[in-house]
């Protein structure tokens, strides 16, 4: 993980739409995610394949850092609105990862015409809450949750 200060590194990274042939290699990547949990229980200790295949109806996506899935990204729509997670491989945070997951995250939203997308997680979650933030993501009445209301604000492009 980056330190403060510390300069992006320059990796190439493709996200796109996750498919069912992407099962292993998420596998193998939540072997060795840490911490596990991470947040509010996941990704879970036990039971990854079964997670996997619980997510497996919802839009995700996929992060590739070279031959090597980094991240994950899932959109559980449900009445209008659109709960969002993001996980990112210790070995490639802080590299912009999280933020291109979740930017493919909210295109989709848009994409299915969400009105909302939310998101949970501890309030010392730090990374994630900052990069909810820098994504215009504002904070609920409970701190612990997230939200960006879609018609009102574009996602903002890192230039
Ligand atoms: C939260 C998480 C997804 C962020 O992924 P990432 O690829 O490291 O994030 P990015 O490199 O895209 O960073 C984007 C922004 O997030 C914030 N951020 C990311 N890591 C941070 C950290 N360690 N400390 C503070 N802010 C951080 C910053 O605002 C950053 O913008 P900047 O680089 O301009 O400062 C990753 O830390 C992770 O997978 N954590 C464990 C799983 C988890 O808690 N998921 C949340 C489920 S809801």
């Amino acid at each position: 993980m980056r330190s403060p200060g510390e300069a992006r590194t320059a990796v190439e990274t493709v996200v796109r739409r996750a498919i069912i042939e992407d099962r292993d290699a998420l596998l193998d990547m939540y072997q060795t995610f840490q911490p596990r949990p991470a947040s509010l229980g996941l990704p879970p200790n036990a039971n990854v394949g079964e997670w996997l295949d619980r997510l497996a109806g919802y839009p995700s996506f996929v992060a590739f850092a070279g031959s090597e899935i980094a991240g994950h990204g899932v959109l559980c729509p449900e009445n209008g609105a659109g709960e969002v997670a993001v996980f990112v491989h210790q070995d490639h945070r802080g590299q912009g990862i999280g933020e291109k997951l979740l930017r493919a995250i909210l295109d989709e939203a848009r994409r299915l015409g969400l009105s909302r997308v939310w998101g949970t997680t501890q309030l010392d979650n730090t990374p994630m809450l900052r990069l909810a933030h820098a994504m215009g993501f504002v904070r609920g009445k409970d701190p612990c949750t997230f939200h960006l209301d879609l018609q009102r604000a574009p996602s903002q492009s890192r230039p």
